[in-house]
């Protein structure tokens, strides 16, 4: 634990016999633990747990929470992760304890509430992305595109085409992709973007073969560009009996515009905690349900909810499904939080959502194009990815020095170093929520600060406790509990 009144870390507040509470001792004759639990179960030790006074406790958690950025509390322009605002009446609906608290293992019949809900849920994403048969088991965006292609893997063994075991990634592609067709078992291969940072389409017309299981594409793609030869793509590769796989992260784009059910995809994921809302990135779990066309439905997680009469079940009688993913419905309170944002905009809202961030990423757009270089045309759509390349050349000023430094202004950073084929990419999303004021007030903040001494940029931040930690060997040795420096203090022996 770390004394945050002041810049020394002291982690260790623990003291022998601090307590925050004192339960009186109990008047009722107990047996021996030895009588109730065998003694081959019994801990020898009670666990070393911090001994810590309340006041202490309150302003550790208080003051931790402080350190930290948030979309309550910052503009959180992160590219690619849609970090809108989360309303707080989805998180008040989503506590009810009629949902929070209702046992996974309850029995349909005791349920039909939240089954009800989650069955229109599965309705609702269909009908957004004009792919008819939903499973909302995956518990997030990859693990979706994963699911996808086991979909996808399993149709094909069905079909006797076990020699499709390619799938093809434009590389402009989030790195999950590839992850996740590795994972299920296919080999990828990489199609190039064009200078315009869209599909190079002879480069996908030189590699697309009959060993083509699935070709996965984004569209909007990650430099915030509409992959306008998009039927043109997916009627080639449905001509080679391949499928489309439609990386959904970029809803936020196109709801109520464009479906990606009527521009040729055969299966796509959602985002549900950015593109409808639920805390993420640090802050909460995700969920990436899948949609797909009716000739793979067979192969969908099992279960599935459906409508029986006027009785909601699940349903387990799949006998080709590919199986579970994920224990349960998925996480069931990111669906809920999606199910409140998609009820209170309803079709309208939704499409003037895409309007609107699509809107504040152009506006935004030109304002950082009067400093920076931006790549690819415009417009844009939800995002865009600006270059730093300029600054590193001219001043040796690296993206990663104005990111960090952007934090003492009270911004989070934009997406950084991604996608790949943008050198010193700064990438940008502002979302719909965000007023004027505030994208002028970043835009003239990033404008500043990239005249500034070279000296103090690479040193940035200047105001945070924490600056520039080394995430290679934070990924390689995490440390995610508290371990105590003196195992056994008094009260522990
Ligand atoms: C384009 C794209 N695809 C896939 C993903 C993976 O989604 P998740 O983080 O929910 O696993 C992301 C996440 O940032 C993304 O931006």
């Amino acid at each position: 634990m770390k004394n945050t009144q002041s810049t020394d870390v002291i982690f260790e507040l623990s003291k022998p016999g601090r307590r925050c509470h004192r339960v009186p001792a109990s008047d009722v004759p107990a047996k021996p633990l030895e009588a109730l639990i065998p003694k081959k179960h019994l801990a020898a030790q009670p666990p070393a747990l911090p001994e810590v006074g309340e006041i202490d406790l309150i302003r550790h958690y208080n003051n931790l929470s402080t350190r930290n950025m948030s979309i309550d509390t910052n503009f959180y322009p992160l590219g690619s992760c849609t970090m809108k605002y989360n309303p707080k009446r989805h998180e008040r609906l989503a506590a009810l304890p009629g949902f929070a608290e209702l046992h996974p293992l309850t029995h349909d019949d005791h349920s039909q509430g939240m089954l009800e809900l989650l069955y229109e849920m599965q309705q609702f994403l269909a009908e957004i992305s004009g792919l008819p048969a939903v499973s909302l088991q995956p518990a997030a965006g990859a693990q979706g595109e994963l699911t996808a292609l086991y979909v996808a893997a399993a149709y094909f063994r069905d079909k006797g085409e076990t020699h499709r075991k390619k799938v093809l990634v434009p590389d402009s592609a989030h790195g999950t992709n590839p992850a996740s067709a590795a994972l299920a078992g296919f080999d990828t291969v990489t199609i190039k973007s064009g200078a315009n940072g869209l599909v190079d389409l002879n480069d996908l017309k030189a590699k697309l073969g009959d060993d083509t299981a699935v070709f996965m594409i984004t569209n909007p793609n990650t430099l915030g560009l509409f992959e306008t030869q998009i039927k043109t793509i997916t009627d080639l590769l449905h001509s080679k009996g391949a499928l489309v796989y439609l990386d959904g992260a970029n809803m936020n784009a196109i709801l109520g515009i464009t479906r990606p059910g009527d521009f040729g995809a055969d299966m796509q994921h959602y985002n549900v905690h950015k593109t409808f809302t639920g805390p993420h990135g640090g802050g909460g779990p995700g969920s990436g349900p899948i949609a797909v066309r009716d000739f793979l439905a067979p192969y969908l997680p099992a279960p599935v909810i459906v409508k029986d009469g006027a009785k909601y079940k699940l349903n387990f009688d799949t006998p080709k499904t590919v199986g579970r993913v994920r224990s349960f419905f998925g996480n069931v309170g990111i669906l809920f939080r999606g199910y409140c944002y998609i009820r209170t905009l309803g079709p309208d809202g939704l499409k003037q959502v895409s309007e609107q961030a699509v809107l504040n990423a152009n506006y935004l757009r030109k304002r950082i194009g009067e400093g920076f270089e931006i790549p690819h045309a415009g417009p844009c759509m939800h995002e865009f990815v600006a270059s730093g390349r300029s600054l590193l050349r001219e001043r040796k000023v690296r993206a990663i020095d104005l990111c960090k430094r952007l934090l003492d202004f009270g911004f989070h950073a934009p997406t950084v170093y991604f996608p790949l084929v943008v050198p010193e990419a700064l990438m940008m999303e502002p979302t719909e929520t965000e007023s004027k004021e505030t994208l002028d007030a970043f835009a003239d903040t990033l404008l500043r600060i990239k005249d500034e001494d070279p000296d103090v940029l690479r040193a940035a931040p200047h105001t945070h406790i924490v600056s520039r930690p080394d995430e290679v060997k934070a990924a390689k040795e995490p440390k995610l509990r508290w371990v105590p420096e003196k195992p056994a203090t008094a009260a522990t022996k």
